[in-house]
């Protein structure tokens, strides 16, 4: 190996200092700014929400769920997996049950959307949440409210529903309690009350 002379030595440190000087520091680029936030288009919708009529001006990229929750106060209606597989943010669009997680807020204009915040008139507690009292049908608690909306959307189409319709209307609802048994009772009891809420008689709940 040939020996290295001082001269060779001290350019050979500096040209690697130099080098080295133009990779930034770890600390100046963890300083440097985030990219500014994208802003989202937004659209201006009109929509029955509980019986009520709102206007709201919504980013074309929230999901109903977000919508209800975060720009609503309707936190009622909960997310579990947010990518329709629980069921737990079930509430009812134009009567029918749908995943508010996986349908754009945006989509909902001109319609009318039900949640758990509109099952009860005042004081007075919709049938089926009170069957669900009765029955001991909540555990968690945390997928109530939306196993009660899918039992509402049946009653209304099948106001005496048997233990295998409350099953199959609620299959789409999981409960990581297990306590399936309790509400399929609970939902065929609401059928049987005769203490039906008329639809005019509910407020939106906040
Ligand atoms: S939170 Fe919507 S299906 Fe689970």
């Amino acid at each position: 190996m040939s020996e290295l002379s001082r001269r060779e030595f001290l350019g050979t440190t500096a040209a690697g200092i130099v080098g080295s000087s133009a990779i930034p520091a770890p600390d100046v680029v963890a300083n440097q700014s985030p990219p500014a936030p994208v802003s989202a288009p937004r659209t201006a919708i009109r929509l029955i929400v509980n019986g009520r009529e709102r206007d709201v001006e919504v980013e074309d990229r929230w999901t109903l769920a977000e919508m209800l929750r975060d720009h609503l106060q309707l936190t009622g209606t909960k997310v579990g997996c947010d990518r329709g597989e629980c069921g737990a943010c079930t509430v009812l669009l134009d009567g029918a049950p749908i995943y508010s997680c996986s349908y754009l807020a945006v989509w909902a204009a001109s319609r009318s959307v039900e949640t758990v915040e509109g099952l009860a008139a005042g004081a007075q507690l919709h049938p089926v949440q009170q069957a669900f009292i009765d029955h001991d049908a909540p555990q968690g608690g945390f997928c109530t409210s939306g196993q009660l909306m899918s039992a509402k959307a049946l009653l209304a189409a099948t106001p005496r529903p048997t233990a295998d319709q409350a099953r199959a209307a609620l299959t789409g609802n999981l409960c990581r309690c297990s306590n399936y048994n309790h509400y399929v009772e609970a939902v065929v009891a609401a059928g049987a009350s005769s203490s039906i809420v008329p639809e005019s008689g509910r407020g939106d709940g906040q």
